[in-house]
């Protein structure tokens, strides 16, 4: 990856000199032919290679570049439109000066919109937006090559679980490490995927639901037009809203019908739990914590725990409580199936302005109407995906059933 990191700051060098010299200077000359001749050197060993720039991260193919952690030129670019940048084998000088000067022109002046407008694109260098509002437009299936499964995620999800269970131990750069992989898993070759996971033994729930969660918030922040870093921290308060339920004896989690007054109320304290797994690791993480305490409470004050004094929740808990309440009615239970879709959403929609925020679940029940085909359901979480779709058909086939409660 050194060839990777070594291209992209001479890239950036080369954009940084080309807006302080006129053309033909020899110092501008020279600062781009060493940004060629270090793509050269990348190419030399990975003939195609791509890049994707999401908030902070800068990501390689599948590897985020640690080192390029303060390099805010990803964050500079990825704001003028282009957090993809993909380099065919064999660019050639000119393509890349073509390149140059269409991301000097954006970041220089004109921004996405009017950038966009630009007539030619280098053909071996493709560049552009990954995100779920430009997705929206998007209608073509792209062509996918390189695949990906969310079985390391998932796996490292249960590790997690079990540290924390065993070891009263929560292991925060995981769980950030496993967000950071399903945002790149999210915004694949070219266009935004939303990979769920289907549930096939209730044990599993907690795995499956937690990163559900996590890729349906970052989804429905994104589409709130938040920013990369708010997306991510969105992603690992997902991840982690319902952490507190390590501490619910396994029988209670899995038990095959309703729970009765006593068991109800020792799941009823997963909220307090959590927030105080979270805050006693990483006092930091008070917006993770903050969800995991709030994410069962209505507006309408319904609910749990309840508050001694009435207030708003936060907005991050707002946004996880729509994509729980999704993923529970998606879910098979023991005692009951799951939702269609299009049930499921309906369900959302008709509550918007009592259970959730009049804001948030119309713009949910928008992002998965829309993105339909590209919500991807894989039943085993070793099953391998195309980055960035093809996503299955939506489900139509399951039976419509009589209302369940939607709470986990
Ligand atoms: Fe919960
Ligand atoms: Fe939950």
């Amino acid at each position: 990856m050194t060839e990777a990191v070594r291209f992209l700051n001479a890239l950036a060098h080369a954009l940084a000199t080309m807006a302080l010299y006129r053309a033909d200077h020899p110092a501008r000359e020279r600062a781009i032919d060493l940004a060629y001749r270090a793509l050269v050197d990348l190419q030399a060993r990975a003939p195609s290679v791509d890049f994707t720039f999401l908030g902070e991260d800068v990501v390689c193919g599948k590897q985020p570049l640690r080192e390029l952690k303060e390099w805010d030129w990803g964050t500079r670019l990825a704001e003028v439109g282009v957090q993809r940048l993909e380099f065919a084998a064999d660019v050639q000088p000119d393509d890349f000066r073509v390149l140059l000067d269409d991301l000097l022109a954006r970041l220089s002046q004109s921004g996405p919109s009017s950038a966009e407008a630009r007539p030619q694109r280098p053909s071996r260098i493709k560049f552009g937006s990954v995100g779920l509002k430009s997705e929206m437009e998007v209608e073509e299936l792209p062509t996918a090559t390189v695949t990906f499964s969310l079985g390391e995620e998932a796996e490292a999800i249960r590790w997690l679980h079990r540290e924390v269970q065993d070891n009263q131990t929560l292991h925060l750069s995981e769980a950030e490490a496993v967000v950071r992989s399903l945002a790149v898993a999210m915004h694949g070759e070219r266009h935004v995927m939303i990979p769920l996971l289907k549930l096939h033994a209730f044990d599993q729930y907690t795995t499956t639901h937690a990163l559900n969660v996590a890729v349906l918030a970052m989804a429905l922040a994104e589409s709130l037009g938040m920013s990369a870093r708010a997306v991510r921290a969105f992603g690992v308060a997902g991840l982690l809203h319902d952490i507190g339920k390590t501490r619910v004896p396994h029988e209670i989690l899995v038990k095959p019908g309703p729970l009765d007054e006593d068991e109800r109320r020792v799941i009823n304290l997963h909220p307090v739990d959590g927030a105080r797994i979270i805050i006693e690791t990483e006092e930091h993480l008070d917006l993770a914590a903050v969800v995991a305490y709030e994410h069962h409470v209505m507006i309408d004050g319904g609910g749990y725990p309840t508050f001694r004094f009435r207030r708003d929740c936060h907005y991050a808990s707002r946004v996880v409580h729509v994509c729980d309440v999704y993923d529970a009615l998606r879910t098979n239970r023991p005692y009951r199936e799951a939702w269609p879709a299009q049930r499921a959403l309906d369900y959302i929609a008709a509550r918007a302005g009592t259970e959730f925020v009049a804001a948030i679940a119309p713009v949910f029940v928008n992002l998965m109407r829309t993105m339909d085909r590209r919500v991807a359901e894989l039943t085993d979480e070793t099953q391998m995906l195309p980055l960035g779709g093809p996503a299955s058909p939506p489900d139509a086939t399951l039976p419509d059933l009589p209302a369940p409660s939607p709470g986990p």
